[in-house]
């Protein structure tokens, strides 16, 4: 072990080191903050100037965060926020938070961990700690990621090994925004190095901020581990997705089948149906390792059925409300619908791949007027995919009333839904939100 990476170990050791979070968004920021927590000196890197701008005022930008967290850290003097990726030399560990979304085939599109590969070694210097933490398929911290940090680090003149002079690492966040059991701090860390000194030295860094280290023994163990995860949940939703649409042509209430299954006191977990998938991670992850897959000649067939299964879920809904309106002899083609719920899960402002809007768009297409309510979103946004120009309408008896039909796509807990049981023409349930009212609004209640 040379002297910069036993300085590096100290300084670790010590909580004097400097860490730098590149990407401060769902995972960085509450990452950044979890370590200055810890004690050490943390500086912040964007490219988005109105979050530095943002967090250097101490305003905060993801409201499930809380005020606190980015007044404290704007306070600090323990914590700089910057777009100047020079001052990444300052940093004795760097951890990457940036985006790893999917092109519009659905391949991965990994422009934004290459970018920063080679920012980080435009400003490489010897005794650095540098950890990829956004999610990708095995191999990328080894080749993608290490050939771009080379490259940038060769257009400068620099030349330094990793495992020698500087180390590299992965680390997967686990990140579920909005939850309220756990929260960065609390929930275990996989760390796979590319060498084990890195992984050594990784696991203690994390240690600074995090409760829970788990080493791994390569980083393509953490890895591949990340994203079994996601693929996990994609395959288990879409087989009660696939169960529901079963069921339901059998006149059976797949919610009330899964609560029965789940009390079973091992060997099965319970995963709930809904209008298909939404949010960073499981709609985009699981074909990272498809692509990869291919790529050595496999066809990862579980993760296309999954997709496959709960990609079909808006239509599967529009379908169900158009025919309950029908039903109700009423042509689809002159109701007017209002969608509950934009955000992709309940309680937060995260619209990230929503189906709402899918079902959103496809109902334009079946009914007169579609409109949306969401305490969360007050109004829509041009977006890569939709841009619906719409603007939340807010729940009262009144509005209810004027729909032939209420679509519950994502059951917030701030909606009244006594008030929308008993003021709507026509509730159409993805998410079992009426289970309560469903006595007493017999017919007036289908789910889907
Ligand atoms: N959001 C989640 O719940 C979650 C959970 C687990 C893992 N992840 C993974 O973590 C990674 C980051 O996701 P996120 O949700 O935090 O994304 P995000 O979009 O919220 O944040 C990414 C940040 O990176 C910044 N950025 C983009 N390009 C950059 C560059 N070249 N240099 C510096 N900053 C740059 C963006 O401005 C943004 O602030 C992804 O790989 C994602 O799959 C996300």
């Amino acid at each position: 072990m040379n002297d910069h990476i036993k300085q590096l170990g100290e300084r670790i050791e010590s909580r004097s080191a400097v860490v730098g979070v590149i990407g401060l968004g769902y995972v960085g920021l509450p990452l950044a903050s979890a370590l200055h927590s810890g004690g050490v000196r943390v500086i912040g890197f964007d490219v988005d100037p109105a979050k530095i701008k943002a967090l250097n005022e101490g305003t905060n930008y993801l409201s499930h965060l809380g005020h606190d967290m980015v007044k404290e850290l704007a306070e600090s003097d323990r914590f700089d926020v910057t777009t100047d990726f020079v001052r990444l030399r300052e940093a004795d560990a760097v951890l990457v938070c940036v985006p790893t979304p999917l092109k519009g085939n659905r391949e991965p599109d990994l422009s934004y961990v290459v970018t920063t590969g080679r920012d980080i070694g435009m400003a490489l210097r010897p005794g650095q700690l540098i950890v990829l933490e956004s999610t990708t398929y095995p191999g990328t911290t080894r080749r993608e990621f290490l050939d771009a940090i080379y490259e940038g680090a060769k257009a400068v003149g620099t030349t330094l090994e990793s495992g020698e002079d500087f180390l590299v690492a992965f680390s997967p966040e686990r990140e579920d925004p909005g939850r309220k059991s756990h929260a960065t701090a609390t929930i275990p860390k996989l760390v796979g190095g590319l060498d084990e000194t890195a992984t050594d030295l990784a696991a203690k860094l994390y240690r600074i901020g995090i409760k829970e280290i788990v080493p791994v023994s390569l980083a393509e163990v953490a890895e591949a581990a990340k994203i079994l995860e996601n693929v996990y949940r994609a395959v288990n939703i879409a087989l009660v997705n696939e169960m529901k649409v079963i069921l339901s042509d059998m006149g059976i209430d797949v919610f009330e089948v899964i609560r029965a299954a789940a009390t079973k006191p091992f060997g099965f977990q319970a995963f709930w149906p809904g209008p298909g998938l939404g949010g960073h991670c499981i709609p985009i992850d699981p074909y990272y390792l498809a692509w990869r897959a291919k790529e050595i000649g496999h066809d990862a067939k579980f993760i296309e059925l999954a997709g496959e299964i709960n990609h079909a879920m808006p239509a599967y809904v529009v379908e169900k409300t158009a025919r309950a309106l029908e039903e109700r002899s009423l042509a689809a083609k002159r109701a007017g619908v209002l969608v509950l719920g934009l955000a992709y899960k309940p309680d937060v402002d995260d619209v990230r791949e929503s189906p709402s809007f899918e079902l959103i768009e496809l109902l334009r297409e079946r009914v007169a007027r579609v409109d949306y309510s969401d305490p969360h979103i007050g109004a829509t946004w041009k977006m890569r995919h939709y841009d619906l120009g719409l603007t939340s309408v807010e729940i009262t008896p009144e509005t209810l009333a004027s729909y032939d039909a209420v679509v519950i796509s994502t059951n917030h807990s701030a909606f009244d839904y006594e008030m929308i049981a008993e003021h709507s023409k026509l509730v159409v349930d993805t998410r079992d939100a009426m289970r309560l009212y469903a006595p007493k609004m017999g017919d007036r209640l289908v789910r889907a």
